[in-house]
């Protein structure tokens, strides 16, 4: 795989990102609106300017591959923007939800394609204790901190690595300060995603601290398959290759149960339809599913498919936790850029994590990254054509 900020020296690092600085400031007074393509690597990546914000230049990174596909990235929030992959008639449609413009984002939709940190999905009342000593975390989510808290990992500028590969990839970096949200500890932190000729995404997370600290990064990529939000998911077919979840409170933290999904609206262990029992869940889904794994080898885990595309997503990940969100929360409210209403069920997420509330759930898979030790993580999502 490429190299990580955890295993470059730091010179090296450095003189990566000085490069790229000169390359991203030729383009600096762009505004907004503009899209003009700015450079084209070795490995056909093209680099956007794509507005500013916090008196700093955003970007958009278009990864294209041999087979039709592109994946577009933007450094503002480390933000899938758009994954465009034929269907089986050979018309080409975004598989994820996104906007054209950085003003979509600025707007703070529900973490449309971003990546999530310092730790995917909730915990129980921002508070958490380790060892004997107690952190207070930013609350966004009623009582409770979710997705890394008020500025999250989401909604930061990443500094950019170009890597030069034998696929198209592009690694963003960030460094979470100490206390930023509550967290404890200065952590580094970098994301590689990398599109292959068969339409693979793979996204590679790498982080080290220096104090303990909670670390659960994660991508919030919305899926629909059928590239068009005026159809919602209900009749995606899924299957999840887990024989437990963990169940939640009212307000979505888990009670500590692992449960079996035998017999229950849960079970995905062989292809179900979405729709076929979402009305059993409260609210629909949005849960951690308990993934059967034998070690920490990138396993796959789930397959979502959509007869009327015939698009089929295999989600791989080294994680032990996926969260399904069946987009429960979008309401009509936010419409795409091209001004349809994206409501609810309109799109799916699913989640590569560790479980979440964690920190405060002792038997639950840990989640504190101490120093000297490095986090690793890596998923894949790979789309083909049924
Ligand atoms: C959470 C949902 C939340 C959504 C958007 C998901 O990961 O599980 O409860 O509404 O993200 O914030």
């Amino acid at each position: 795989m490429t190299p990580q900020i955890a295993i470059m020296n730091k010179s090296n690092l450095m003189l990566s990102i000085a490069g790229f600085v000169i390359l991203a400031s030729a383009s600096c007074n762009n505004n907004e609106t503009s899209n003009k393509e700015e450079a084209v690597s070795k490995t056909g990546i093209k680099t956007a300017a794509w507005g500013r914000t916090d008196g700093r230049q955003v970007h958009l990174f278009t990864l294209s591959n041999k087979s039709g596909g592109q994946v577009k990235i933007s450094d503002y929030g480390g933000t899938i923007i758009s994954w465009l992959v034929p269907d089986k008639k050979g018309s080409s449609g975004s598989i994820v939800l996104g906007f054209d413009s950085l003003s979509g984002y600025l707007a703070k939709p529900p973490y449309f394609g971003a990546t999530i940190g310092r730790y995917g999905n909730r915990i129980a009342k921002g508070k958490f204790k380790i060892g004997s000593d107690i952190y207070t975390l930013a609350t966004n989510n009623g009582k409770n901190a979710l997705h890394g808290g008020l500025k999250g990992f989401d909604k930061v500028v990443w500094e950019t690595l170009p890597v030069v590969d034998s696929v198209a990839s592009i690694t963003l970096i960030y460094t979470s300060k100490d206390g930023e949200e509550g967290y404890p500890g200065n952590l580094k932190t970098s994301v590689t995603f990398s599109l292959s000729d068969d339409n693979e995404l793979t996204i590679e997370y790498n982080a080290v601290t220096d104090k303990p600290t909670p670390v659960n990064l994660t991508n919030h990529s919305y899926f629909n398959l059928t590239g068009d939000v005026s159809n919602n998911i209900l009749n995606h077919v899924l299957m999840i290759d887990a024989d437990l979840y963990t169940p939640v409170d009212s307000t979505l933290i888990p009670t500590g149960e692992i449960k079996s999904v035998k017999g229950t609206a849960f079970d995905f262990t062989q292809p179900e339809k979405i729709g076929a029992r979402i009305n059993e869940v409260a609210g629909g889904y949005d849960h951690n599913f308990v993934l059967n794994r034998k070690d920490s080898s990138l396993q796959l885990v789930a397959t979502l498919s959509d007869s009327s595309s015939g698009r089929r997503l295999e989600v791989f990940t080294t994680e032990p936790g996926l969260q399904f969100y069946s987009g429960n929360f979008l309401n009509g409210s936010i419409k795409t850029s091209d001004d349809k209403p994206i409501n609810q069920h309109a799109a799916l997420c699913l989640e590569t994590q560790h479980f979440p509330d964690s920190p405060n759930e002792p038997s639950f898979p840990s989640t504190i990254l101490k120093p000297g030790e490095k986090y690793h993580s890596v998923t894949k999502y790979k789309v083909a054509v049924f």
